[in-house]
C-alpha cells in the first residue's frame, strides 16, 4: 500500500564518525583492506559510487595547523592548513634527499618533481595540501603530524613522511598521492 515509505534512505553526508569507524577497521585488517578496497572500488562503480565522484569540501573554519579529513569515492582525503614553517621545513628539502622524486598530483604533469609547491596547492597558496589518506605501502590511514618529519606516519609498517606528504623513511615507495581537486572559491575545495 504504502510503497514510498520504504524507500527513504538517503545517502547523507560521509560523517566523522563514519570516518573514525573506517579508520579503526583498516588499521585493524590492514592486509584485507589493501587488497579488498581496490578490488571493490573497480568492480563495483554504483550509483554511491557515481554519487560521490566529486565533493565540496568548505576549508573556511580551518586554520593554519588544523587539518580535515573527508571521505571521498570511499577513501580518506586529508586537507590541510599548512603552517609557515610546515612549508619552510619542506622547502628546504633537496630534491635528491628524497625517496620518491616524483610529485603525485594528478592536477600536474605526470613526470613534474615533488618539488613542496608542487605537492601543494600552487603558488599563492603553498598552505593547503590535499592528499589521499592511504599510504603507498599497504593502504592503511596514516596518522597525522606524527614521525620523524613532522609530517603523517604509517604506524602499520612504519613509513614516516614528511609536512609535504613525501615519503622520507620506511617501506613505502610513493609519496601520498594527490587527488584532482581545486578551490572553486576562497574556502571551499573541490575534489574530483
Ligand atoms: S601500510 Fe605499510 S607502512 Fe603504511
Amino acid at each position: 500500500m504504502s510503497e514510498h515509505d520504504t524507500n527513504s534512505e538517503t545517502m547523507g553526508e560521509p560523517t566523522r564518525r563514519d570516518f573514525l569507524y573506517l579508520t579503526t577497521g583498516m588499521a585493524g585488517v590492514v592486509g584485507a583492506v589493501s587488497v579488498a578496497w581496490p578490488f571493490i572500488d573497480q568492480m563495483r562503480p554504483d550509483a554511491s559510487t557515481l554519487a560521490l565522484a566529486s565533493i565540496e569540501v568548505d576549508v573556511a573554519a580551518l586554520e593554519p595547523g588544523m587539518s580535515l579529513t573527508v571521505k571521498w569515492r570511499g577513501k580518506p582525503v586529508f586537507i590541510r592548513n599548512r603552517t609557515d614553517r610546515e612549508v619552510e621545513e619542506a622547502k628546504a628539502v633537496a630534491l635528491g634527499d628524497l625517496k620518491d622524486p616524483v610529485a603525485r598530483n594528478a592536477n600536474i604533469a605526470d613526470d613534474a618533481k615533488a618539488t613542496d609547491v608542487d605537492r601543494s596547492a600552487g603558488e599563492g597558496k603553498e598552505n593547503w595540501l590535499v592528499m589521499l589518506g592511504v599510504c603507498t605501502h599497504l593502504g592503511c590511514v596514516p596518522l597525522g603530524q606524527a614521525g620523524d618529519f613532522g609530517g603523517w606516519f604509517c604506524p602499520c609498517h612504519g613509513s614516516h613522511y614528511d609536512t609535504a606528504g613525501r615519503i622520507r623513511k620506511g617501506p613505502a615507495p610513493e609519496n601520498l598521492h594527490i587527488p584532482t581537486y581545486g578551490f572553486v572559491s576562497d574556502t571551499v575545495i573541490k575534489v574530483g
